[in-house]
């Protein structure tokens, strides 16, 4: 898509489809729709006394040569109530506009910036929207309609454009096209993603952005001692990649050094504790969390915030298999600490514990992992809203408030010494699983022994990482949810 700011008046802007929003009650007389000539806006008047348009959310109105611009057409968003609207609204209303328009075979339009969306986050927002929404899942299919893509984002400005706005569109390119490579990863069959193509699609990106990466093998995994990781891996016929990507600005301070950890399964079947044949295919998304750390490392590459980061994933299949490992069976991780499987299928977390004592071994001294961890967390919070779990309070506001910024819903579960008990083992330090009941929150501290003092925060994606149904702003399938907000909480430490 390409995207450019043009700034003539709207009676020569000339482009097929003009796109401005108006809020519920009035939208010919609110939002963006308050720029249009008054010709135009006699035109929404009727429209809204008719009931016809009523402002709601995500509500388009097209009308074909519009009175009073160049433009050949007019699209005009709902935005629901003023009083509630937020900067990221913004990315739902272009994308909105973006995937209504898709669907009726136009390749370019302008969208009218005017108040709070003519600001930096209103541009980035705004651009943001629209790439998100220019996906499709469907890869795939030879009789895809490819050409229903959007060609051109016009932002039509009404004054000159400082370097602030140009800024603004870059980094909101940068960071939804970071999101596109990670919901292609996540959409990506478990036939052809095995963790050698993962680590290889890891290696291409950090070529590409001139970021440092290294893949550790089998040999390499055992070598380190990660029982953990390799109980997992060890069922399957293809070989486990550990993925280390690492990024650091000239300028940046020493420390702190943050350790990305994503969960790299890239298909669970559960193991030997197989899971239910109805819902299996789902679990070639269980690689959600790594495609996350990679994709903010394709982002961060490119803003090149002051900081140090290294992104680690660990990959493998859960297979069952004669060489599979067993409930029953007690390994000792890298930590040290031995585990004792009571459930095959409770893998991610025995994978993450490995990689979060490799990430602290290499000098992380901030932790944050991201895993399709537990179904527990779908019961609880739906597909809406990522589990967020952490001891270290500041660590865990300073990630719900850059979700907050993005408009990424992120929910604070808890975590407490009271459930530990539920993960006790009578013959080893601790169990892989602490039963159903508070299966997230137990998911999450097993994961947190790891981490030890460091700080950490765990965000459960297991529900946000797909979306079961298209939204009028973005197609159904894999959503990149989670790289917003970790790429704000970054660059925000890095200035
Ligand atoms: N990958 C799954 C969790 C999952 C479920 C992700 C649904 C996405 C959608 C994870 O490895 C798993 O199987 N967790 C078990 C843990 C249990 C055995 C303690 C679960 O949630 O049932
Ligand atoms: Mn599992
Ligand atoms: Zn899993």
């Amino acid at each position: 898509m390409k995207i450019e700011f043009r700034n003539e008046p709207l009676t020569e802007l000339e482009c097929p489809v003009l796109v401005a929003f108006g809020f519920e009650t009035h939208p010919a007389s609110s939002g963006t729709v308050e720029r249009l000539p008054s010709a135009t806006r006699t035109l929404l008047d009727e429209l809204q006394a008719s009931g016809e348009m009523t402002g709601k959310p995500y509500e388009c109105t097209l009308i074909h040569h519009p009175a009073g611009v160049a433009a050949q057409k007019l699209l005009v968003v709902g935005a629901g109530k003023k009083e509630k609207f937020e900067d990221a609204h913004l990315r739902r209303l272009s994308g909105a506009a973006v995937r209504y328009l898709r669907a009726r075979n136009v390749h370019e339009l302008a969208w009218l910036l005017g108040g709070r969306d003519a600001k930096a986050a209103g541009i980035q927002n705004v651009v943001e929207g629209a790439i998100v929404a220019d996906y499709d899942a469907d890869t795939l299919r030879t009789e895809r309609n490819g050409e229903r893509r959007i060609e051109r984002l016009i932002l039509a400005a009404e004054g000159a454009v400082d370097d602030a706005a140009r800024a603004a569109l870059e980094r909101g390119r940068i960071i939804a096209e970071a999101q596109t490579f990670t919901r292609e990863l996540v959409n990506e069959p478990a036939n052809t993603l095995t963790p050698t193509k993962l680590a290889q699609r890891a290696g291409e990106m950090a070529a590409r952005y001139g970021l440092e990466c290294q893949v550790l093998g089998p040999q390499e995994i055992r070598d380190l001692k990660m029982g953990a990781f390799w109980a997992v891996a060890q069922g399957s016929d293809e070989p486990a990649k550990l993925i280390v990507v690492r990024y650091a600005h000239r300028e940046a301070p020493p420390s702190p050094v943050i350790g990305l950890v994503g969960k790299g399964i890239t298909f669970d079947t559960g193991g030997i504790s197989i899971k239910p044949a109805a819902d299996m295919h789902e679990m070639k998304t269980d690689m959600a969390g790594g495609a996350t750390m990679l994709g903010v490392m394709q982002a961060i590459a490119q803003l090149k915030p002051k900081i140090r980061v290294i992104a680690l994933v660990p990959a493998t299949e859960n297979m069952p298999g004669g060489n599979a490992y067993k409930p029953g069976d007690v390994i000792t991780s890298m930590s040290g600490k031995t585990i004792e499987i009571l459930n095959t299928d409770a893998e991610g977390r025995l994978v993450l514990a490995d990689a979060l004592t490799y990430a602290k071994q290499l000098g992380c001294t901030a932790l944050i992992d991201a895993a399709t961890l537990t179904g527990a967390v779908t019961i609880a919070l739906g597909n809406i809203t990522t589990g967020v779990f952490g001891w270290n309070q500041e660590w865990v506001d300073r990630i719900l408030a850059s979700a907050a910024a993005t408009g990424e819903k992120m929910w604070q579960l808890p975590v407490d010494e009271d459930y530990r008990d539920l993960y006790k083992s009578a013959i080893a330090d601790i169990a892989n699983t602490g039963g159903r009941y508070g299966g997230a929150i137990t998911a999450a501290m097993f994961v947190g022994e790891f981490a030890g003092d460091t700080p950490w925060v765990h965000l459960d994606i297991a529900g946000t990482r797909w979306s079961n149904e298209d939204k009028p702003y973005r197609a159904k399938g894999p959503t990149g949810h989670g790289v917003p907000t970790l790429v704000h909480l970054l660059t925000s430490l890095g200035g």
